[in-house]
Order: structure tokens, then sequence, then C-alpha cells
């Protein structure tokens, strides 16, 4: 009897392991466990055996049973466990999503110059003022020294929004907006980026909107002379220490003298060549000390105070650099361009 359950249980354990799907464990506790299963069996032998022996057998056929129901136990979960992760895996969905790439922009050409022209003279102890570029015309024009039927204004037509209205066409309204601002004859030093209008007909150096530096200085005792030094330095630190500049007489309502200030051409170095028209200099801003009746009109008094300004096209100098020769390159957005400028450092 004893040799007897001991060979069953082994004969159980094996079997056990062969058991892969938990249809086949069913069945095999049925077979082993069940109620007409082979322990069952076993235990009905018991009223055969010998009366003093019986509760030994009887003991032992119950812990034969609980290391089977035990064992039992564990493959179920073992198989369960599989079963499960099979099925997870089976039915797994991946919810993440691909990173998304982000391609780095870079400023635009445009952005970049100004932002250069911005950094040399906010280190020269500027700051940085912009206005709105629906502009009054009382602003763009009257305050300037442009009355209405001043002849200076055929020069700069634009696009009006009402008679008293309009998109400005230049940054030199800023000025008269600031020195109303400013009391009490306060020196100040301001450069004014934006973009500005003008009835105008596109071409490779003409567009109908475009972008403008202007600059402001006012105080007591600021002459021409520091006019040409600072904007030497300017020049020198956007295109190289060995530039060069000059000042040519020109005209503008509110500055008085004026000129245009050209540097030395950054192509020939000065020789003559195409861009330059064999001149040597190439023109990047109209300048000027600003008109007395400007200072007037904006509240300062020109016994006290004077000044100098300046108007930049930006287009003009990026072109330059950049040896861009068309303006309407900076406008279109084409990427094969402007990913030229994406080695562009700040
Ligand atoms: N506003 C002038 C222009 O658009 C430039 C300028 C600015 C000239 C300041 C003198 C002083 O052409």
């Amino acid at each position: 009897m004893e040799e007897k359950m001991e060979a069953f249980e082994a004969r159980a354990l094996e079997s056990l392991q062969t058991v892969e799907t938990l249809e086949a464990l069913d069945a095999w506790r049925v077979m082993y466990l069940g109620k007409k299963g082979e322990l069952a069996n076993v235990l009905r032998g018991l009223s055969q055996v010998d009366a003093t022996q019986r509760p030994r057998m009887g003991q032992l056929a119950n812990d034969v049973r609980d290391r089977l129901e035990h064992a039992f136990g564990e493959r179920r979960s073992l198989m369960e466990d599989a079963e499960r992760e099979k099925r997870e895996a089976a039915e797994a969905i991946d919810v993440t999503l691909d990173a998304r790439t982000r391609a780095i922009g870079a400023p635009h050409p445009l952005q970049f110059v100004i932002q250069k022209i911005e950094d040399i003279f906010v280190g020269f102890g500027f700051t940085v003022e912009e206005g709105p570029e629906v502009e009054l015309d009382y602003y763009n024009f009257e305050a300037l020294n442009l009355p209405k039927d001043h002849p200076a204004r055929d020069m700069q037509d634009t696009f009006y929004l009402s008679p008293d209205v309009l998109l400005r066409t230049h940054t030199s309204p800023v000025q008269a907006r600031t020195l109303l601002r400013v009391e009490n004859n306060q020196p100040f030093r301001i450069i004014v980026p934006g973009r500005v209008y003008r009835r105008d007909d596109d071409d490779a150096t003409h567009s109908h909107a475009f972008t403008q530096v202007e600059g402001l200085v006012v105080g007591a005792g600021i002459r021409m002379s520091d006019l040409k030094g600072m904007l030497l330095s300017f020049a020198r630190e956007m295109f190289g220490a060995d530039q060069d500049v000059r000042l040519r007489p020109s005209y503008f309502p509110f500055t008085e003298p004026s000129a245009e200030l050209d540097v030395r051409c950054i192509y020939c170095g000065g020789s003559g060549c195409g861009t330059c028209k064999h001149t040597g200099w190439i023109e990047i801003l109209g300048c000027g000390m600003v008109h007395p009746r400007v200072l007037e009109m904006g509240g300062y008094d020109p016994q006290v105070c004077t000044g100098f300004a300046f108007g930049m096209g930006v287009e003009r100098v990026a072109m330059l650099m950049y040896q861009v020769e068309d303006v309407r390159h900076f406008y279109v957005n084409d990427l094969r361009l402007l990913r030229q400028f994406s080695g562009l450092a700040r």
C-alpha cells in the first residue's frame, strides 16, 4: 500500500509536468484527484488495510492529496500567468506616438540684420523704440516739417486709410512721438526698427513695404561731428574695422543740414565695381541735424537742445552683406533662400 501510494504520487507529479493547457489541467485533476479518480480509488482500498495500519495509511493518503493539490495549484497559477501574458502580448496596442521632429528655425536675414544693428546701438547707449505702422498724417508728415502741400511729400506717396490716417512711409514719425513724450528737454538716444510703406512698383530694388531703422539723438550741444563719428563707429562694427564713411549733402525737410551716408563698397573695397556703379561707395542711410522746427513741435527748445537723426534701409544693408541681388527674395519666404541663412550666429 505504501509503495503503491508513493508510485501513484510520482506518476501524478510527472504527468502534471506535461500538462500544457488549462483544459488538460482540469482533466488531470479529474483523473488523479476527482471523486472517481485514482486517489479516491486508493482511499477506498483503505478498508482492506489492517486496522492498525489504517490511521497511518489514511494520514499518508491525506498528505499525498495535500501535496498533489498544492502542486496542482502552483501549476495552475503558473499557466494562468503564462496565458495572461500571451493574451496581453497579443492584445497590446502601442499607444505612443513617434516623437515629432521639430525643424529648427533661423532668424530671417532681415531680422538678423535688425538685431545686429540694435546690438551695436544698444552698445552706444541707445534704447529701442517702436511705433505704429498705421500712422497719423500728423506724425508721419506734419510734425516732421512736411505740411500738407509740401512738394517733398510726393516722394513718399503711400496708402491712405482716411485723409488723416496712412501707412507710415518711414520710421521718422517715432522721432516726433518720442520728442512729444519726453519732457523738459531731457536728452535721449533711440533707435527704431520697423516696417514702412510707400506707393511703389515692386522690382529688384523697390518694394511697397520695406524695413528701416531710425536713429535719434537729442541733447545739449549735439553736433554734426557727433553724427559722423557715431555712424563711422557703427559702420566699422557692422562691416569691418577698416570701414570708412562719407557724407554727401542731401535734403530732408526734417533735418538741416541733411546728408546721405555712404560706406566704402564692401565688394571692391573702394576701387570700383558693378555693385557700387564704379564709385567705390554705397549709400546706406539718410541723416542730418534735427530741424529746429521739429524740435519745437516736439516740445523741445532748440536753443537748449540739438540733435541728429538717421534712417537706414535694412534691406539695402542686408542685400549688401549677403549679396542678395533682388529685394523680393526677402519677402517670398522661399525655403531655399531662408535655409542659406540658418547658420547665422546670433
Ligand atoms: N526718413 C528718411 C527716409 O525715409 C530718412 C531720414 C531719417 C533722413 C532721419 C534724415 C533723418 O528716407
